[in-house]
């Protein structure tokens, strides 16, 4: 395999993900640049009222930056990026090639995956990139966010399943560097296993990108919407919770039925995901488009998981569909 990446060279714009440079993008508002982007001053309190400034990183405006092919960017001060695609493939395709330059360019690199619905296509565009030799995955640590509890790995439903279908199968990762928590752990184990996952994740040296989805009700891997001091609510480790009615009810139709959705759940804590060095959260569809607004426009609060991601807002990066990103005022 080779990790010279020839996909990057015809990119625009030519910086790199993690290393955009806002600052040069400010200096030029309202320049066509060859390449497609211009940028448009929009109003510096592009903020929704009501919402305190005072807990959120600087702002120096807000920009929304248009693409002609498929994209847009906002400029938000509550993330380092958010960019709105036509449609969730492009974003899907977005994703893999941001995963794609970590996995190519951090020796031994550490991810934090996701499942759901949503990163399904992120997962085949990178089994594509493996299949054509562009990609090597023999050096790659996984850690998943989180497992239903009590869950067989057997069960087509548990995230050890969907992962090892959708990506672990097909890329060549050492079974050992592609870590699951385990849903057969003994109950009186499982607060242990959790710690232990946690621990596995510290002495790896902490996780290099961090993939997310997000739940209808806000929540980040399973961490749900709790009432809870913010100072505790960053700070979650890695452990056994209750599943939210509304996770559980958006997991009906595929456990066939609510009787057979799991009670609980394992999941990586609020506390190593925001240690992540980059994360990438995607959203598509009108039905995430209120936790969209909320996390991004919103005051960060237990109550909406994915709005802690505001505290650490340079490292993170949102990619949207058109829909789900419809209730972002200003957008
Ligand atoms: P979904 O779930 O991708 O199936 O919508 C996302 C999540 O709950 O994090």
């Amino acid at each position: 395999m080779n990790h010279s990446g020839g996909e990057r060279s015809n990119r625009f714009p030519p910086f790199d993900f993690w290393t955009s440079n806002w600052a040069d993008r400010l200096l030029l508002p309202g320049l066509y640049r060859p390449g497609g982007f211009v940028y448009v001053l929009v109003s510096p309190n592009f903020v929704a009222d009501g919402v305190s400034r005072s807990t959120r990183p600087e702002s120096t405006g807000s920009f929304i930056e248009m693409s002609e092919s498929s994209s847009r960017s906002l400029k938000l001060p509550t993330a380092s990026e958010v960019i709105v695609f036509k449609d969730s493939a492009s974003a899907c395709r977005a994703a893999a090639d941001r995963i794609a330059d970590v996995i190519r360019q951090v020796p031994c690199p550490k991810l934090g995956l996701a499942t759901g619905s949503t990163p399904i296509p992120v997962y085949a565009e990178l089994v594509a990139k493996y299949r054509s030799g562009s990609l090597d995955f023999s050096g790659v640590h996984s850690f998943n966010l989180d497992e239903y509890y009590p869950i067989s790995p057997l069960n087509d439903q548990s995230y050890r399943w969907f992962m090892n279908h959708h990506l672990f199968s097909h890329v060549g990762i050492p079974a050992n560097q592609a870590h699951v928590l385990d849903g057969t752990v003994p109950a009186e184990a499982a607060d242990e296993h959790a710690a232990q996952f946690e621990r596995w994740i510290e002495s790896a040296g902490g996780l290099d990108l961090q993939l997310l989805g997000i739940g209808r009700n806000g929540h980040i891997g399973f961490n749900e919407p709790e009432e809870m001091a913010l100072a505790k609510a960053i700070d979650l480790p890695t452990r056994r919770i209750e599943l939210h009615p509304v996770t559980r009810s958006d997991a009906a139709p595929a456990f066939g039925g609510l009787d057979h959705v799991p009670t609980h759940a394992l999941t990586v804590g609020t506390r190593q995901i925001l240690k992540a060095r980059r994360v990438l959260i995607l959203a598509f569809g009108a039905n995430k488009a209120d936790a969209v607004a909320a996390s991004l426009q919103g005051p960060p609060t237990a109550q909406v998981p994915a709005s802690l991601l505001q505290t650490v807002a340079d490292r993170v990066v949102w990619l949207l569909d058109e829909a789900s990103a419809a209730r972002l005022v200003g957008s």
